[in-house]
């Protein structure tokens, strides 16, 4: 009994030493490699989602006034970054049940509101710099389009942020939006007509301590002038149509955030 009580014993003794021992060298440093605590993945997680689904809310706004920027007969077309940010906010709202508008009182995490805010700002600046482009006298189509809005956007929102945000799909149009090893697999898995519909696809990278997220993209009637049927002939792109159907998977956005602890 007295053995067992001291084998007890021990083990607890020397690792509350060590401790002491280390921290008397190095000052008040952390138990080396535990890991993230699960409560900072969750919420990593949950910000690199809601991250994915405002930039596609944004792509989805500028899909769905397509026609007004292609009209030729049309100069001046209204759609000024504050139109836009209303829009924005609709979308984001019916799709994640956060208003932006209450943002401040919403129950989230600091670093998600701060991350969202600067999301919305940077996506509000390019629609702002877009404005001779949009209103060009004269011309069609000018390719202000969903995947050009979201490349702009993303782009600045890493250099602010650091927080990667890509479009990228199985067989991209755009060279730069080819899936890594990570992403192809999961696109496959996105791919498959049984995948559950907006389910993401997360993962904990151990070397970098950052977490990777897939958001899944479905095509609306309007992608599909370009992306639709009948594939292999030119869309007004000048690209190959895909031949992709409604409601049909067509890529995603893909998130690399690192684990704040
Ligand atoms: C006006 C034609 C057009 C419309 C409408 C359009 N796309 Fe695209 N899409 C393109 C072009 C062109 C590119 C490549 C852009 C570039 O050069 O980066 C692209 C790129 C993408 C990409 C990135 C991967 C790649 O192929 O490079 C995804 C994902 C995508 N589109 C999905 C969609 C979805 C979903 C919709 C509807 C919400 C949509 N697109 C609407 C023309 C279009």
């Amino acid at each position: 009994m007295v053995r067992y009580a001291l084998m007890l014993v021990f083990p607890v003794l020397l690792v509350s030493i060590g401790v002491a021992g280390s921290e008397s060298v190095s000052g008040r440093e952390k138990p080396p490699e535990l890991g993230p605590p699960l409560q900072a993945i969750q919420e990593t997680e949950e910000t690199a989602r809601l991250l994915a689904i405002l930039l596609d809310s944004g792509r989805y706004v500028i899909n769905e006034n397509q026609d007004l920027f292609d009209d030729p007969k049309k100069e001046q077309k209204g759609f000024s970054s504050e139109v836009f940010e209303q829009q924005l906010i609709e979308v984001f709202r019916s799709r994640s049940g956060i208003d932006l508008q209450e943002l401040q009182s919403a129950r989230l995490p600091r670093r998600t509101k701060e991350m969202l805010a600067v999301l919305v700002t940077v996506s509000k600046k390019v629609l702002a710099a877009a404005q001779p482009e949009i209103n060009r006298k004269g011309v069609g189509f000018k390719g202000f389009i969903p995947a050009i809005f979201g490349l702009r956007v993303a782009s600045r929102f890493t250099e602010i942020t650091g927080v990667r945000l890509k479009q990228t799909a199985l067989t991209p149009r755009n060279p730069m939006n080819a899936p890594d090893a990570f992403e192809r697999s999961v696109l496959q898995e996105f791919a498959d007509p049984s995948f559950p519909r907006e389910k993401v696809i997360s993962e904990v990278t151990a070397k970098s301590k950052s977490l990777r997220l897939m958001f899944p993209l479905y095509t609306t009637r309007q992608c599909l002038t370009c992306h639709g049927e009948p594939k292999g002939e030119l869309d007004k792109t000048g690209h190959l149509r895909e031949g992709l159907h409604l409601g049909q998977n067509a890529g995603a956005i893909s998130v690399v955030i690192p684990i704040q602890r």
